[in-house]
């Protein structure tokens, strides 16, 4: 057995540390531990790779002052790996179009990492996967590649990310990191790897798979409770009750829960379920409440698209050549990132029935959203509508003023607020009026 001191390696720039993957997850780690350790940043995307050597940020998240100084090399060639002995692997973990698990990033980076594996290396898991996936799927790729043997002549280990792209407080380094690792000697290591970049501390979990499976419940438990909100709304819509109203009102115990009703899009908190799903089917049980929060917020795009057509109907207009505005396309507030966004759902279903949909979003690259999903993104509003849909609560949209609003109204628009930011100016902007 090899016996190293891999963080006191990295530490004086004996030995360097690899990222693998350089998006939301990959990159913030990558310049983070660029300011201690000689760092790798490799990326199979070459566009990606350009762009970060210019030290910019596809993804906007940072600016150009984390690149300065930064003790990092990028690549999209991956005999730059050659040099690394510590990899940490941050590809995508994606599902398929029957919403199982895609590990086909994740396996193909394990493949990448495993021809560079050298005695004494670590290899460290930032992906998002089932309980299971790091030993069962990845450890098997990387032994039979290399020719070496975990926890004989390399170690493995796992500590899932828990970033909040557009979430200016919890950042990196101000977050708890859970670590684990395939010993308690790799563990240590691990540990004292990351207690370099998180100033808040690591939680060292006992196995690879409590790391993993601590991570997956944050999203699923998120997941049901805003499902459990998307089904109280369906309900109290029935009986002309504005949920967020009923929130407020119940906010007011101790121990209420602040969760809200809305659209789950994105490649987190709408994936991650699906991960755990699977992994409860191959173990013979049938998942009722995960698949059911699933469920029910899959559906809320179009339930909204749908009451707005009820709602104009029932206003006596015809669906059918009317006139939609959609303020926002990105999967959530604040961010630009469009992954499987539920806006879209409302979209179609707001085509599906006739209207003409023009769709506005300051944070979305236009030329992304035509490619991902044929919709034209319009610089500005127009005006006229006949339905305005309020979908993403960005900054820019939480601050519009009523007259703002109305410029791009009728006297008889609905505003279709799927967040509620308007509910407290329904009189002064004098419109018809629905929200989840
Ligand atoms: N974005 C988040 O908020 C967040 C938070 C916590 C966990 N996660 C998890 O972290 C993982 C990464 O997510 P992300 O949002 O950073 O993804 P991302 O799409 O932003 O970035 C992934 C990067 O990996 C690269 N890549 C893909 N395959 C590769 C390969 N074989 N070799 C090298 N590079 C490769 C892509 O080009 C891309 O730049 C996922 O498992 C995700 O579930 C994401």
């Amino acid at each position: 057995m090899i016996t190293s001191r891999i963080s006191e390696d990295l530490k004086q720039g004996r030995r360097s540390l690899a990222v693998v993957g350089l998006g939301y997850v990959g990159l913030p780690a990558a310049l983070a531990f660029a300011e201690h350790f000689s760092v790798i940043g490799y990326d199979c995307s070459q566009t990606k790779i350009e762009a970060l050597c210019q030290g910019a940020d596809p993804n906007g998240e940072l600016s150009s002052d984390h690149f300065q100084q930064s003790n990092i090399v990028f690549s999209s060639d991956p005999d730059c790996l050659q040099k690394a002995s510590f990899y940490v692997v941050a590809v995508p973990t994606p599902i398929d179009r029957y919403n199982k698990p895609d590990l086909t990033p994740l396996l193909a980076a394990t493949q990448t990492v495993a021809r560079f594996l050298k005695p004494g290396d670590y290899v460290v898991y930032e992906s998002t996967v089932y309980p299971g996936c790091t030993r069962e799927d990845c450890v098997p790729v990387l032994e039979s590649v290399s020719g070496l043997k975990a926890g004989v002549d390399f170690w493995v280990g796992y500590s899932p990310e828990r970033i909040n792209p557009g979430d200016k407080n919890h950042t990196l380094s101000n977050t708890i990191k859970i670590v684990s690792g395939w010993d308690e000697t790799s563990l240590s290591e691990i540990a004292s790897v990351y207690e370099t970049i998180i100033h808040a501390g690591v939680y060292r979990a006992t196995t690879l798979e409590v790391a993993e499976a601590a991570k997956i419940i944050e999203n699923t438990q998120r997941d049901v409770n805003i499902a459990l909100m998307n089904e109280l709304s369906i309900i109290f819509g029935r009986m002309g009750i504005n949920t967020y109203e009923v929130l407020e009102a119940a906010g007011t115990k101790w121990n209420f829960l602040p969760f809200y009703p809305g659209l789950v899009g994105g490649h987190c908190i709408g994936v991650d379920p699906y991960y755990l799903d699977h992994k409860a089917s191959q173990l013979k049980y049938h998942t009722q409440i995960i698949s059911s929060g699933r469920f029910v917020n899959d559906s809320m795009g179009g339930y909204i698209g749908k009451k707005a057509v009820k709602q104009l109907i029932a206003m006596g207009k015809s669906p059918v050549g009317a006139k939609a505005l959609v303020l926002g396309f990105t999967f959530k507030e604040d961010v630009s990132d469009i992954r499987n966004t539920k806006v879209a759902d409302i979209v179609r279903e707001l085509q599906d029935y006739g209207l003409k949909v023009d769709l506005v979003d300051p944070m979305a690259d236009a030329q992304q959203v035509q490619r991902e999903y044929g919709f034209i993104l319009q610089p500005q509003p127009q005006s006229d509508y006949d339905i305005i849909v309020l979908a993403v609560a960005h900054e820019a949209y939480r601050n519009l003023s009523t007259a703002t609003m109305q410029a791009w109204g009728r006297p008889d628009t609905l505003l279709v607020d799927v967040k509620g930011l308007f509910r407290h100016q329904r009189a002064e902007l004098g419109w018809a009026y629905w929200s989840l």
